[in-house]
């Protein structure tokens, strides 16, 4: 959890937006009733972890349908926001195409509802062969909605499971999950939310413990979840060699804030955090019967041992 806080004010749009350590507060985009304020913010900061997702994700779902055989593999999108990740993984386009798309004048003037039908239509017609199920959830009623009306989420909830136990309807929905993915999260959502969601994901009649995977800050700690993932008989690994760009500060205070942190961890920020990047690892929790396959294997990157 982010603790310590250090409250600034920064300027958006007109708003005042207070900042906790190290990150930017941006709540004030995460729940509108559409998603163009979400896709400008981020843009302007090169927010690119959906991205990564896309690819490490995909490539994990890959995997996982050897399993399934012609039946849709099912994926819980966790702080899934307005169906980012989930429109990234069930549709041909591209982070690039739905920052294009969200920031361009002829949407502009299109009132919510109506963007989210023009979106339904677009991507209606995007729909890959073997697109996955995604069930996405966040605690941001508006951009969960949306994220159902525009037809990237196949099915959404708005629970706080930080604060709450989750309800029947998302139990059942999640129960039997493949895959669970986190972009952009972690720090939001703690050990608490991953034992909870567990708890219903494992339910299902034939008693599947999913795959977590997660991209996470470098300088949030894991190792809490993964012990919280343990219980349910899953091993975590971290992918080593690599770390994933997420966006670049959006100041000296975000970035000297995570360079001390780092510093306090012993992770070196040299060509990363102090060249004015957020760098995110990736975790993937299997239970240990399924993690034969190297990570790098599964994500067509070289082997480092
Ligand atoms: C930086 S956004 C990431 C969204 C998306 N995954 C992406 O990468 O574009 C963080 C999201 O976490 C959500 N969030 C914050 N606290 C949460 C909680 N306790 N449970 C679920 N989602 C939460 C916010 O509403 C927001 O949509």
């Amino acid at each position: 959890m982010l603790t310590n806080v250090r409250r600034i004010k920064i300027k958006h749009n007109g708003d005042v937006l207070h900042q906790k350590p190290g990150k930017t507060n941006f709540e004030l985009v995460y729940d509108l009733e559409d998603p163009r304020e979400y896709f400008g913010t981020f843009r302007g900061l090169d927010y690119c972890i959906p991205s990564h997702g896309q690819r490490v994700f995909s490539s994990l779902i890959e995997a996982r349908r050897e399993e399934t055989g012609k039946k849709p593999l099912r994926v819980v999108d966790v702080c899934c926001s307005y169906g980012v990740n989930a429109a990234l993984l069930k549709y041909e386009t591209n982070l690039e195409d739905l920052y294009a798309r969200y920031g361009s004048e002829g949407l502009a003037a299109l009132p919510s509802e109506a963007l989210a039908e023009a979106d339904a239509a677009f991507y209606g017609e995007r729909r890959r062969e073997e697109a996955p199920e995604v069930v996405g959830l966040d605690v941001s009623r508006k951009a969960v909605s949306y994220g159902v009306r525009s037809g990237s989420l196949d099915a959404g909830f708005a629970e706080n499971l930080e604060e709450n136990e989750p309800t029947q309807t998302l139990c059942r929905a999640v129960a039997g999950a493949h895959l669970l993915t986190v972009t952009g999260g972690v720090g939001y959502i703690t050990e608490r939310t991953f034992g909870r969601l567990l708890d219903c994901v494992t339910s299902g009649p034939e008693g599947r413990i999913p795959w977590v995977a997660v991209f996470a800050l470098r300088w949030v700690s894991y190792e809490e979840i993964s012990d919280a993932l343990s219980e349910y008989g899953l091993v975590t690994e971290k992918l080593e060699g690599h770390t994933f760009t997420q966006r670049r500060f959006t100041d000296d205070t975000e970035r000297e804030y995570v360079l001390e942190e780092l510093e306090k961890m012993g992770v070196d920020p040299s060509g990363k955090e102090d060249a004015g990047w957020y760098h995110a690892d990736f975790y993937l929790s299997r239970p240990i019967e399924e993690a034969g396959t190297p990570i790098e294997t599964l994500l067509g990157l070289p082997t480092t041992s």
